[in-house]
């Protein structure tokens, strides 16, 4: 092994060594150079983050805590309110008007009580949701008995393979933007090649909310439909946008397709 090739495999190492997530806090990159002589060797260390955290802002983690602990404690209340606005039928429908094969699979992230759920099982009866707040879950069984439910985190699930149909009806406003990133990226692995996302937001300037109600307290985190854009990159196509006021709130609404080739001509693409 010549000399270089044994210095490019040592730093590959120490990266992956490096790059492991630490047990005992996070750590940031920082840049360092070494000369020796005319050569120079730029390298990158990882140095505890010191950085002071926003104190208006609350960790990612403990946003989440609240916000589950308060649909979880008022579960009931949760649920009368869903149950009162009702399914989104057009929005099922629009989202199914993508898909041409019978009985697609659909995976819903933050399915609340299954109001949509029962809805989405009169066209499929393959059909995944879930939901962090366990107590919400449980009404979703009741509710849609024939679907499959599971209390657990979107932010850290593993999406089940080859979906057709990935539904976030306003659940991802609880998750801040690298989450989201994230799941984007998860979401479209997971996706059959010309699979939907569809999924609505609290319209906004990106920003984390906490809003403090009687019955407790949740927290939001608002989006733009460009900002969506821009943390899906390219893997996405858009295909219906939509704007819409409700009951003093703007939301809007990206269906999406995955997957797809971005070759085509005349297609708009994100
Ligand atoms: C505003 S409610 C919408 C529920 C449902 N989609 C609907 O429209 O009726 C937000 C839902 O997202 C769920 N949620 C929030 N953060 C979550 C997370 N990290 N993982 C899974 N579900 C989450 C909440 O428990 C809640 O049911």
């Amino acid at each position: 092994m010549s000399i270089l090739n044994g210095a490019s495999l040592i730093w590959k190492l120490q990266l992956l060594v490096q790059n492991r997530e630490k047990p005992w806090g996070r750590k940031v990159p920082i840049r360092k150079e070494l000369k020796f002589g005319k050569i120079l060797i730029t390298m990158k260390v990882f140095k505890k983050d010191r950085r002071k955290v926003d104190s208006t802002k609350m960790s990612n983690s403990k946003s989440k805590a609240i916000t589950i602990a308060t649909y979880d404690k008022d579960a009931d209340m949760f649920d009368r309110k869903f149950n009162r606005l009702g399914a989104r039928k057009a929005d099922i429908n629009k989202a199914f008007s993508y898909i041409k094969q019978k009985g697609p699979f659909v995976f819903e992230l933050g399915c609340g009580n299954g109001r949509d759920a029962k809805e989405i099982l009169k066209m499929t009866d393959n059909y995944i949701g879930i939901d962090a707040s366990k107590a919400l879950i449980a009404k979703a069984k009741e509710k849609a008995p024939s679907g499959r439910f599971e209390t657990a985190d979107f932010e850290s699930y593993r999406f089940p393979p080859e979906i057709d149909i990935i539904f976030a009806f306003a659940s991802l406003l609880h998750t801040d933007k690298e989450s989201f990133k994230d799941i984007l990226n998860r979401a479209c692995r997971s996706l059959n090649k010309g699979g939907v996302f569809f999924l609505s937001l609290k319209y906004g300037q990106y920003q984390e909310k906490i809003q403090d109600e009687t019955f407790g307290k949740r927290v939001f985190y608002y989006y733009t439909p460009e900002l969506v854009k821009k943390l899906a990159g390219n893997k996405y196509r858009t295909v219906w946008e939509d704007i819409r006021d409700l009951r003093g709130q703007r939301w809007f609404i990206v269906t999406a397709i995955a997957n797809q080739t971005f070759s085509v001509s005349g297609l708009k693409m994100w």
